[in-house]
């Protein structure tokens, strides 16, 4: 018990805090400067989840909010910003996906309501997209799955990079979060440059930041917050959920590829798997085209995410998580995520201080 309580109890006394904290505040300085938040942790937009209520508490307690686009026509953007605008007067960003055929478009509403920072994610972005945000006055922000695209993407002129590892929920590339910002972060120092990817608490987000990273994004424990509009249903599975339920979709066969997204293991899932063994049964039978297999595969988990987010169904629907999904043990208001994070930050420079006899 006396043991536990010395782990459990904040480290260090008043003065002690406020020299780490001010710590903090300089290792993710380029990021606060780049986002104009408080603290230089963005909430990654989330299909169906990052709207105008969670993006805006996300701001509002002093980290970055952004909104996912997803596949919202121009009109419903134009909306879903201005009521955020409405719940927030600090900055937000929009996540656009760039193989959206309305792209130009997208852009320009993001410029007309004077968005300050806009996401391209799903692709590389093209260069015309980036001129014109630049052009309009906003800042760009993409992803990059390895180092050689990410000078590429500088050179094209994107003004932050987020790396995101495997680890994360939703899409993901092959290559773990540990990995990839050693390749990365001693390489990249002209852009602010932003890990995701199984993020969950405050001493892993600290050690990234003393390896050159600008700040953190976060995805799963801001799904499962209070401000979330997720049905109680999803937050309920992500409390349940350990770290090895967030696996990624497998692919059955290499003739048909199926592009990896990670989410909590569920019927769903191994339906999924049919789908596929029946789809390939039919394409060898010569039933179907192998284009015509393939799109059947990619149309198994249309309108799944919403399913599960909204509707509920977390064991037929897509319930992307990423592995951190295993560290959130209640359903916490963005502002109590956002303070323990800081907290767990600054827990771990103290106690690191009184090791090294720094002051
Ligand atoms: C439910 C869910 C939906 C997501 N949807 C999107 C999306 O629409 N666009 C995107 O760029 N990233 C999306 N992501 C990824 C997040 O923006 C973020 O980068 C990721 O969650 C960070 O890793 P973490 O989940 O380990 O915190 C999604 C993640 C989750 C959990």
């Amino acid at each position: 018990m006396a043991m536990e309580t010395l782990v459990t109890q904040s480290p260090g006394d008043a003065t002690e805090r406020a020299a780490a904290r001010a710590r903090l505040d300089r290792l993710w300085a380029a990021g606060t400067a780049f986002l104009g938040s408080e603290v230089a942790i963005m909430a990654g937009a989330m299909s169906w989840v990052s709207e105008r209520h969670l993006v805006s508490a996300i701001s509002n307690a002093g980290g970055f909010g952004v909104l996912a686009c997803g596949a919202m026509e121009p009109d419903r953007l134009a909306e879903e910003i201005a009521a955020t605008q409405a719940l927030t007067s600090r900055p937000f960003g929009v996540n656009l996906i760039t193989m959206h055929p309305r792209l130009d478009d997208l852009v320009q509403v993001c410029l007309a309501a004077g968005v300050s920072h806009v996401v391209l994610a799903g692709g590389i972005p093209p260069g015309p997209a980036i001129r014109a945000l630049k052009d309009g006055g906003a800042k760009v922000i993409a992803f990059t799955p390895a180092l050689v695209l990410a000078k590429r993407l500088v050179r094209m002129g994107v003004d932050a990079l987020v790396i995101e590892g495997a680890e994360a929920g939703g899409h993901v590339g092959p290559v773990s979060l540990t990995v990839l910002a050693q390749e990365v972060l001693p390489h990249i120092r002209s852009v602010p440059v932003f890990v995701a990817g199984g993020l969950g608490r405050g001493e892993a987000i600290l050690s990234y930041l003393e390896q050159g990273a600008a700040g953190a994004q976060l995805g799963t424990r801001f799904a499962a917050s209070a401000e979330s509009i997720a049905h109680e249903r999803f937050k309920a599975a992500f409390v349940r959920a350990n770290a090895r339920d967030a696996v990624t979709s497998v692919q059955l066969d290499e003739r048909f590829p199926v592009i990896p997204v990670r989410g909590l293991s569920n019927e769903g899932g191994r339906a999924f798997l049919r789908h596929q063994a029946e789809t390939i049964r039919r394409y060898l039978d010569g039933d179907l085209t192998k284009e015509a297999a393939q799109l059947d595969i990619e149309h198994f988990w249309a309108g799944s995410l919403r399913r599960a987010v909204i509707e509920g169904d977390v064991e037929n629907g897509s319930v992307m998580a990423g592995q951190s999904v295993g560290m959130i043990t209640a359903v916490q208001p963005v502002a109590d995520i956002i303070a323990e994070l800081v907290e767990q930050a600054v827990d771990a420079l103290v106690r690191r201080d009184r090791v090294t006899g720094e002051s």
